[in-house]
């Protein structure tokens, strides 16, 4: 795991748009698995930068989110599609039919499902997955205890996620109470995974996640299984890790590595 401390959510956001490019510049068809909440707005804002400056082109991209809240139309403003089109894919020229987000509103979940997980293996599997990571250590809607091995499939969202997740809607009663995710072991299956967190409400999931046991209890602690894993956070994020000297000894080393 590479772990980069960044001095504000900016930064952060700029280094995960680096990581992004550097991607599309080296395979121009590459498969990016999105992330939504608040944690990457700043990366897609940066990312469409990138783009009406000429220096990103995303024809030949194809996307694939996380999650999508079950219930909500495209057309709901707290939709992942909404979110989406809204803060990336209206600004950038990605072709519609490139563009996968599981259905909030399919009348067979399961075989929904399936097919998910058949398009992302027919497309070559995810290059690059973007993660946030919620205060209770969830990736992607993967609440604590969730199966490390999961796969596309219903969950139903942890009480802390549903509060976390109200200041989004008008109360917390207006909150669905499942979810389409992608599982733990899909989002494994990706060839290089970012995480990406900001803020001290942040900095206990990311210390469990980083340093603690693999445990379903903080799914996020899994990407320590993965052999390509970068965090890049903020220091308020990165405020509750214990070997954080540790970690930015290594960076200001890596430029001098043979
Ligand atoms: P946030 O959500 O980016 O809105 O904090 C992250 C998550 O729950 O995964």
């Amino acid at each position: 795991m590479e772990i980069i401390v960044k001095d504000s959510p900016e930064e952060m956001s700029k280094t995960a748009a680096r990581m992004v490019a550097r991607t599309l510049n080296a395979k121009p068809n590459a498969v990016l698995g999105l992330a939504t909440g608040s944690t990457p707005l700043g990366l897609y804002r940066e990312l469409v930068r990138l783009h009406q400056e000429g220096a990103l082109d995303f024809s030949q991209v194809t996307t694939f989110n996380l999650d999508e809240y079950v219930g909500l139309t495209h057309r709901h403003p707290q939709s992942y599609h909404y979110f989406m089109h809204e803060n990336l894919f209206k600004h950038i020229n990605i072709p519609q039919q490139n563009i996968y987000i599981p259905s909030g509103t399919t009348d067979n979940y399961e075989a929904f499902c399936k097919w998910y997980e058949q398009r992302i293996v027919e497309c070559g599997g995810i290059d690059l997955q973007i993660l946030g990571i919620g205060s209770d250590g969830h990736i992607a809607f993967n609440e604590p205890t969730s199966s490390l091995g999961s796969r596309t499939r219903i969950k139903t969202l942890a009480r802390q996620t549903i509060e976390d997740n109200a200041r989004f809607f008008g109360s917390p009663g207006e909150v669905p109470v499942y979810a389409i995710t992608m599982g733990v072991g899909t989002i494994l299956e990706a060839r290089k995974i970012v995480l990406l967190a900001h803020g001290k409400q942040k900095a206990d999931a990311v210390a469990a996640a980083i340093e603690g046991p693999v445990t379903s209890k903080i799914t996020a602690s899994a990407l320590q299984l993965h052999r390509d894993v970068m965090y890049i956070v903020d220091r308020d994020a990165a405020s509750s890790l214990e070997m954080l000297d540790y970690y930015e000894w290594i960076q200001a080393k890596m430029p001098d590595a043979p």
